[in-house]
């Protein structure tokens, strides 16, 4: 089984992807939640992480919370995609039954990595703040990562024209991230606008009959809803759960080896991955940059990974 730690920002479409990974017919082994600013502020993140532990019945996992903003800039949220709570959409319980495990993100993050038998794959599917953190704190965790499979970024933005939310928050976080030296596997908009939750798929995945099926039908519904809204698409990407379905079925994206630069300075660029598509830097890929995948492939898998909720 492979281990995994999530680090994320619940938020639609990061709770979708752990549900994915926590879905029997996944051989993924969660080893942790960590929870970052970026949706919604951190507590809320944390709180909602906990509400999908306790959807799915997810036991013996330490949701840990991390840090409450960026590095170095002033924290932004994106309230208008994810709503006040960060998971709006499904009535939940106000106080889940699963609680918050003492601690900080960062060196959970850290004793999990240097403690482990056998390499541990990082998934982030928020800002990279904690990531930047550990690697900082502890940087003999680098080797010990077998691959970092990170939703963010592309060769355009969707929090300003040139950059993607997750990296636009934190970039500095994600210059650390991308310069450690450590395998990064990106899943930018480039590929994640490919995973588009239209009205015809959520219709299908609507007669899924079971609980965790209903709750990401609705989850699925809302960000739709503000999707189509703020940016006239024909439904939610699901972005973050790109992440998790490359772990569970790599032959779903086709990829390409590359070298991504984080831009930290630029007044119009804040944020952009500046992708070397064509090696003009003639810099060594450091990123295997997923740019395409199969529809058809993908929502199969989801679907699958729903219906063994009622197995
Ligand atoms: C990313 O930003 C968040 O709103 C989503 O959860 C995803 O991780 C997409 O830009
Ligand atoms: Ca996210």
């Amino acid at each position: 089984m492979e281990k995994v730690i999530f680090d994320c920002d619940p938020g639609h479409d990061d709770a979708i992807a752990i549900i994915l990974a926590a879905s029997k017919i996944s051989s993924l082994n969660i080893e942790a939640i960590t929870t970052v600013a970026g949706n919604v502020e951190v507590e809320k993140n944390t709180l909602n992480a906990l509400k999908v532990a306790d959807i799915i019945g997810l036991e013996g996992v330490p949701v840990v919370q991390g840090a409450e903003g960026p590095l170095f800039r002033k924290r932004e949220i994106a309230e208008e995609i994810h709503g006040e709570t960060g998971l709006d959409g499904p009535l939940l319980p106000k106080h889940p039954s699963t609680k918050q495990t003492e601690g900080h993100a960062v060196d959970l993050i850290i004793d999990k990595v240097l403690g482990s038998d056998k390499a541990i794959t990082l998934v982030p599917t928020g800002p990279l703040t904690n990531i930047a953190l550990a690697m900082i704190k502890e940087p003999k965790i680098i080797p010990k990562i077998k691959e970092i499979v990170l939703m963010g970024g592309g060769t355009f933005g969707n929090w300003t024209p040139a950059a993607e939310f997750n990296i636009y928050v934190d970039a500095e976080a994600a210059k650390v991230v991308f310069e450690s030296g450590a395998p990064v596997t990106m899943f930018g908009l480039d590929v994640t606008h490919q995973a588009i939750a239209t009205d015809e798929i959520v219709e299908d995945l609507s007669r899924v009959d079971n609980a965790v099926a209903d709750f990401v039908v609705e989850l699925l519904r809302f960000f739709s809803k503000t999707y189509k809204e703020v940016f006239g698409f024909d439904g939610g990407p699901i972005h973050d759960a790109c992440t998790v379905a490359y772990l569970m079925d790599p032959s779903i994206f086709d990829f390409k080896q590359v070298h991504v630069d984080i831009e930290t300075k630029g007044e119009f660029t804040y944020g952009m991955t500046a992708v070397d598509h064509l090696g003009v830097t003639e810099k060594e890929p450091n990123v295997k940059f997923a740019h395409d995948l199969d529809a058809k492939k993908f929502w199969g898998l989801f679907r699958d990974a729903l219906e063994s909720y009622g197995m």
